[in-house]
């Protein structure tokens, strides 16, 4: 069996005997399709040293290995925090005033790509399979095929792909166009993400579609496929079930008494939409005054990439609005809001969720939202709870029967919270029950495996047909 080689900037190692605990889409569904393989993890440590070692850190855990990097503090300003979180996250999140580009920056971006590639191509074998994994490492297919490596490698984009009239506003759009092209096998989380990706490749790098997919691009083959991502739905629905006997869902739950629950949960990130949320739900209680002091919403929001500007004042803007609408509404015995900035372990997560009435996944754009899945999942048959999704969130594809809501629009998400908690068990059931089903198919296995499948399809004499 081939070995797998895993490329992502964050890599989840866990602790000696223990399962880690990572907020972000990306480590946790790597990490659980790691189980199906034997492989290689590669990426950055999390650490950042003067002068890194430019030879990678080999950890053992288990049937994966980790090879981890350090990034000197330059790098982490222009690689990390700068090109890849204040250029290419806005652009790709179609918020094009967000973003910010330096030429710096970029060559900071650059620079990290080439010196992974390096580290890296070292440690592949001739018959491993590389996947590399989302914005922070679009040059890295083009860095290893200028390093020798010849292996198939593919790529997958966990975040939105814009249209080109949106991407083409990144001063560094046609050098991204031309290096994502290097690899053999392109992932998107949905097909309108295919379908603008593979338009801006034909407009702006003038590919050549060559059916199912391929493109020519430059001479080379690159096929390109949306592999929408699943969660653990066994390990989490087992987490949800035996959450009753966690303490902190338990004191949480007794908090509670009979109220209703509101849930959020999110990295601290403009994408997500919090504040909006917030508004929304400050819109509810002023429409529904009756219905203060019986429903409690708990966000919880652990903090992300606080170093960039744009989220440092997103943090000011949220603390804000929690003050302002607690001190309105709130009374000695009920505080509307309950917000945290910590990032707690999934099997706690999965008893809140199953607690909660109403689940709040209202990004203003998201490539997925793992949330909206974990929360369907945490539900029980007998009393489903009721999950108000956006409709820009790419789960939106797969989980029709929430309650779509438009995430610019309070008034609108504002009803949508009155409709959930009202909602007969009938109808909660009767919308829970189909997307249940479409998730424990659809899982992370399935998108692995999906993944890994065309890869190992790929022949390399196929790279450039005649
Ligand atoms: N998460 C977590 N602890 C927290 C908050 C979030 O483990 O306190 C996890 C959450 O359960 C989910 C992931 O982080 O699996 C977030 O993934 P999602 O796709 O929703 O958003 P992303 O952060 O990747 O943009
Ligand atoms: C999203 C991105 C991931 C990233 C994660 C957490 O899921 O798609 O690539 O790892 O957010 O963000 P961070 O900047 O902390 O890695």
């Amino acid at each position: 069996m081939a070995r797998l080689v895993i490329v992502s900037n964050r890599v989840a190692i866990p602790a000696e005997g223990k399962a880690s605990v990572s907020a972000g889409g990306l480590a946790v569904a790597v990490n659980e399709a790691f189980s199906a393989y034997e492989g290689l993890w590669f990426g950055w440590s999390g650490e950042i040293t003067e002068n890194p070692d430019p030879e990678p850190k080999l950890i053992e855990r288990g049937r994966v290995q980790y090879a981890v990097l350090d990034l000197s503090p330059q790098d982490y300003k222009e690689y990390y925090a700068g090109f890849a979180n204040r250029a290419l996250w806005p652009i790709m999140h179609y918020r094009v005033g967000l973003g910010s580009y330096s030429r710096s920056d970029y060559s900071g971006y650059q620079r990290v790509n080439r010196t992974f590639a390096r580290a890296l191509a070292k440690l592949l074998e001739p018959d491993d399979l590389v996947w590399v994994h989302d914005y922070h490492l679009i040059p890295l297919a083009s860095e290893l095929r200028g390093q020798g490596v010849d292996n198939p490698i593919g790529y997958f984009h966990h975040i939105p792909w814009p249209g080109a009239d949106v991407f083409n506003t990144l001063p560094a759009s046609n050098d991204l166009l031309r290096a994502i092209a290097d690899y053999d096998l392109i992932g998107l989380q949905t097909e309108p993400d295919v379908q603008n990706l593979s338009r801006n490749l034909i407009d702006d790098m003038r590919a050549i579609p060559l059916g199912g997919g391929s493109l020519m691009v430059d001479g080379r083959r690159t096929k390109i496929r949306s592999f929408p991502i699943g969660i653990d739905v066994a390990g989490f629905k087992d987490a949800a079930e035996k959450a009753g006997s966690n303490k902190m869902v338990r004191e949480t739950m007794a908090g509670l008494r009979t109220r209703k629950l509101l849930i959020g949960v999110d990295r601290l990130d403009y994408s997500k939409g919090v504040p909006e949320r917030m508004e929304a739900v400050d819109r509810f209680f002023a429409s529904n005054p009756d219905q203060r002091g019986n429903v409690v919403y708990i966000q919880i929001t652990p903090k992300s990439r606080s170093e960039v500007p744009e989220y440092e004042q997103l943090s000011r803007e949220v603390n804000e609005k929690v003050g302002d609408i607690n001190g309105m509404l709130g009374e000695p015995a009920w505080t509307p809001i309950q917000y945290v900035t910590k990032a707690y372990p999934r099997p706690v997560l999965a008893g809140l969720y199953r607690a909660a009435r109403v689940g709040l996944v209202t990004p203003m754009r998201d490539g997925m939202n793992l949330v909206a899945k974990e929360y369907v999942v945490a539900q029980s048959e007998e009393d489903p709870g009721v999950l108000v999704l956006s409709k820009f969130a790419g789960a939106a594809r797969q989980m029709q029967e929430a309650l779509l809501v438009n995430p610019y629009d309070r008034f609108e998400m504002s009803e949508a919270i009155r409709e959930a908690l009202y909602m007969p068990r009938d109808e909660r059931l009767a919308r829970w029950k189909p997307m249940n089903e479409r998730m424990i198919r659809e899982d992370v296995d399935w998108w692995a495996r999906n993944f890994m499948t065309e890869l190992e399809n790929f022949r390399v004499l196929d790279r450039s047909p005649p």
